[in-house]
């Protein structure tokens, strides 16, 4: 693979190195993906410090599904500074918050009340502090290969030999605090014959059940047939709350995330990342006598940044527009989906890959192997992890950024001529791939 070593990355790469750990603040990627400094985003469009040009599959890792410099977006957000900029959580409402949660609670089907928050992670704790303080009950039980952000206690854990207590290894990097996962069990994934047996075994202990409702941050594995109804069922027979983690799937999968579209409500849900038309912001969203716990100080969590009020008012403005026509912009993101599915397969076929493609609506995930489909990381053990993270260094090389787990996140608001251009950019970096066999 040829390397950009133009002047104006290199120089920028060096000051970055002096005074920042590592190319960028979030978990790294590996050496095969060169590194990207963006100096200017607009529509679905990176351009880096050298003037090259990436349509972006990453889009902030999935906020910036309306796009970069949406119109509406923009104008909302500029007329919230002038009216309030910045607000003490601590100390008062505003307006904006209050007409976010009205739609939230219009549009989220487990939404009675809302608590709004800055990062996804904070939202994650703070549904597992509430149901702890709402049940009386300690533990959490999460998923193998499912994220809820990268505090200690909702990050990471791998099950082995049977035993419902996670381990956790040097996978997780060093500095995770001992007891972290004390309180944390864990089960495999859609399974309801597992669930059942773990709730039977310590379901009087078990505060929360949380989970990706897809398992968008691990092969985009989509629920099995009836598995997120048995799910509630096994909660309900046991007395633990039920979570979907919707910081993916909220907003993006559709108008009442993945709880809308498969029809089965939790009793809480967590939302960022797409909700805010690309700004910070997180919520917690469930039934009333769960948040009551919060309006009193029964349970407690705070924020400084809270109800940010750029990013609710960007929220507010973004709702509206995927509410809009019955749902418009997600119908117009189903056929741009479809044609990148089927454009990346066939690239990858003409060059002599077999590629499995699959996602939720506004996600999609990429593997080199000849299965059809996952429903779980283990159907996908055979794949080539390796080409994919090659191929990810040619998809930057070719001009186009692919987020990391091999996914593309998707908008509504790719034109034709992208998605042709997209497929081209495609099918030069199978091409670069093919050739270095
Ligand atoms: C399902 C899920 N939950 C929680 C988080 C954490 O959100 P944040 O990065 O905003 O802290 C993420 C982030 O990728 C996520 O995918």
């Amino acid at each position: 693979m040829t390397s950009q070593t133009n002047d104006a990355l290199a120089e920028w790469s060096r000051r970055a190195e002096r005074v920042m750990p590592g190319k960028q603040s979030n978990f790294r990627p590996g050496p095969d993906v060169p590194p990207v400094i963006a100096a200017r985003a607009q529509g679905l469009r990176i351009t880096d410090v050298n003037g090259k040009d990436f349509i972006d599959f990453t889009l902030g890792m999935g906020p910036g599904l309306l796009g970069y410099d949406n119109p509406r977006i923009r104008e909302a957000v500029v007329a919230q500074m002038d009216r309030i900029m910045i607000a003490a959580s601590g100390a008062m409402h505003h307006t904006a918050e209050i007409e976010l949660a009205e739609r939230i609670v219009e549009h989220v089907p487990c939404a009675e009340q809302v608590r709004f928050g800055i990062s996804g992670t904070e939202a994650d704790l703070m549904v597992m502090r509430l149901a702890r303080g709402v049940s009386g009950k300690t533990h959490v039980l999460r998923f193998e290969n499912h994220y809820h952000g990268w505090a200690d206690t909702s990050f990471g854990g791998r099950l082995e030999g049977g035993s419902a207590e996670p381990v956790h290894g040097a996978e997780l990097g060093a500095g995770i605090a001992a007891h972290a996962h004390s309180d944390v069990l864990m089960c495999p994934w859609n399974d309801a014959d597992a669930l059942e047996r773990v709730l039977q075994a310590h379901g009087d202990k078990i505060a929360l059940v949380i989970m990706e409702a897809v398992m968008c941050n691990n092969g985009c594995c989509p629920p099995r047939r009836g598995y997120l109804e048995a799910v509630r069922v096994i909660c309900d027979r046991y007395g633990v709350l039920l979570c979907f983690d919707e910081v993916i799937t909220g907003f993006r999968m559709g108008i009442g995330g993945a709880q809308g579209h498969y029809g089965v409500t939790p009793d809480l849900a967590v939302f960022g990342k797409a909700m805010a038309g690309g700004l910070p912001l997180s919520a917690v969203a469930g039934r009333r006598e769960i948040m009551a716990y919060l309006k009193d100080n029964r349970v407690l969590g705070g924020g400084t940044f809270n109800s940010f009020p750029l990013a609710t008012a960007s929220a507010i403005a973004g709702i509206d527009m995927l509410a809009e026509n019955d749902g418009a912009l997600y119908r117009q993101m189903a056929v741009v989906q479809e044609k990148i599915a089927t454009g990346l397969k066939e690239a990858a076929g003409r060059h002599g890959f077999q590629l499995m493609v699959q996602g939720p609506l506004g996600f999609l995930f990429f593997a080199f192997t000849e299965k059809e489909g996952a429903y779980t990381p283990t159907d996908l053990a055979g794949a080539d992890m390796k080409l994919a993270m090659r191929l990810r260094g040619w998809m930057e090389e070719s001009g186009v950024l692919v987020a990391g787990g091999s996914r593309l996140v998707m908008s509504p608001m790719m034109t034709d001529l992208e998605v042709s251009d997209a497929l081209t950019r495609f099918d030069r970096a199978f091409a670069g791939l093919a050739s270095e066999q």
